[in-house]
């Protein structure tokens, strides 16, 4: 089958591999009908995240058709079921997964030693990433195999495109999360750092979840306009002082809630000094995450409030104000999406029209572009926000 592989920094290639087999009871092989490419995928592209390996297919956001399943599955998945895939693998049956704690499920990650020793603890399996959470082969194929697949799945109806369901898997759930992190009053200001495709599920679920106002940050035109249309007053970091404007537009307190939807990856720029400092030290490999957005939230945020993280850090991030966000009492939430959490609820709203998160694809094509739909989401060129690909 063709696929998306990873060969090193910046050298992703569609390849012929070999088709994925049943290697146990509980999986089953997926023809993939529609997949995407994430902001986590850019991280691997970058070779941010530690222990990928070349060879390693890509893509943990894909959708499609059950095609074969293991004699484990039980009847619960079936030749012919249309599937939308969590990122997350799940077991269903260790206690984080009897919590909902999905993206910690104690069983899934196959490499959970290695884990176990650089974590303190594993975290789940995750598809197309790094081999910290199982190295498992991902979706930006023309097949995945699926572990655990008969609880590692979201069933969705016929009657819903594949653009309206596909964000199921990661992206919406992520945004939801990240919002419902902040247990929103309807008296807040929710501040959104980061308008890409996590930033606009953020947004949009804010809005949903009853905030009083969401204000969105990104230098980025277009999507600076998508956020707009969701709802989001919203700041261009690079002509106007982000402190300023939140304070000016939450009575001089602070927003409540922080969501940080980008990450390690934060853009480095002249006017914001403490990133160019953080890029140094990551060439010099003393830190590796460029964490500019950590501290702005922190400086911001009200007193008491909450700072939601979606966005994915790989390791070390030096110069956090601790002292800061301890005396100010705020709460701190993260994580990977506990994605089987939400999504039930999730369906039903798109079914009841609340939300299409169809809205943030710009981008459609094939497989065989995906190598160079990397640069073109990463740059931004052409007005990217999101791209599907199909196999
Ligand atoms: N927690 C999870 O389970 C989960 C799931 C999916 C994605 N993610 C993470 O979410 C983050 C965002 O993903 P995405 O797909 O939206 O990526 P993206 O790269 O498209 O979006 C990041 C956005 O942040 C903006 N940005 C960069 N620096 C900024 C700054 N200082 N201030 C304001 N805006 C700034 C960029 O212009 C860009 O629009 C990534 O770190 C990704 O790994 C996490
Ligand atoms: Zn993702
Ligand atoms: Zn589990």
């Amino acid at each position: 089958m063709r696929a998306l592989v990873w060969h090193g920094k910046e050298d992703i290639r569609c390849d012929r591999v070999s088709d994925p087999e049943i290697q146990h009871p509980r999986d089953a092989i997926v023809k993939v009908t529609s997949c995407a490419i994430c902001g986590s995928d850019l991280h691997l592209f970058h070779n941010f995240i530690p222990a990928m390996l070349p060879g390693d297919i890509m893509g943990h956001e894909m959708m499609g058709e059950v095609v074969e399943v293991g004699s484990g599955v039980n009847g619960r998945l079936k030749k012919g079921d249309r599937i939308v895939i969590p990122f997350t693998i799940i077991c269903g049956e260790c206690d984080q997964c009897k919590r909902g704690n999905f993206s910690v499920c104690e069983r899934s990650n196959r490499n959970k030693r290695i884990a176990d020793k650089v974590f303190g603890h594993t975290t789940a399996g995750l598809f197309g990433y790094t081999h910290l959470t199982g190295g498992y082969p991902g979706g930006q194929a023309e097949y995945v195999r699926v572990p655990f697949a008969d609880t590692t799945h979201i069933k969705v109806p016929d009657i819903l495109t594949d653009e309206q369901v596909l964000f199921l898997g990661d992206i919406f759930p992520t945004g939801w999360q990240a919002a419902a992190q902040c247990e929103i009053e309807p008296t807040d200001t929710v501040a959104i750092w980061g308008c890409g495709p996590v930033g606009q599920m953020a947004i949009r679920s804010a809005m949903l979840q009853g905030a009083k106002q969401v204000v969105a940050i990104d230098r980025v035109p277009e999507r600076l306009t998508m956020a707009e249309a969701g709802g989001a007053i919203t700041i261009d970091f690079e002509k106007e002082s982000v402190v300023e404007r939140l304070n000016d537009l939450s009575g001089g307190k602070g927003p409540e809630k922080c969501i940080d939807a980008i990450g390690l990856e934060s853009h480095v720029s002249l006017s914001q000094a403490d990133t160019v400092l953080d890029r140094a030290k990551q060439i010099m490999m003393l830190e590796s995450d460029r964490p500019h957005v950590l501290r702005e939230m922190i400086y911001v945020c009200r007193p008491a409030g909450t700072i939601s993280i979606p966005g994915v850090y790989a390791g070390l991030s030096d110069k956090i104000p601790m002292g800061m966000a301890m005396n100010k009492g705020l709460t701190f939430r993260m994580g990977q999406t506990h994605v089987n959490r939400w999504s039930d609820d999730l369906l039903r709203r798109i079914e009841e029209g609340q939300i299409d998160p169809s809205f943030v694809i710009t981008h459609k094509t094939s497989l065989e572009e995906g190598p160079e739909m990397y640069k073109v989401f990463r740059d931004k060129q052409d007005s990217c926000i999101k791209v599907v690909l199909k196999p």
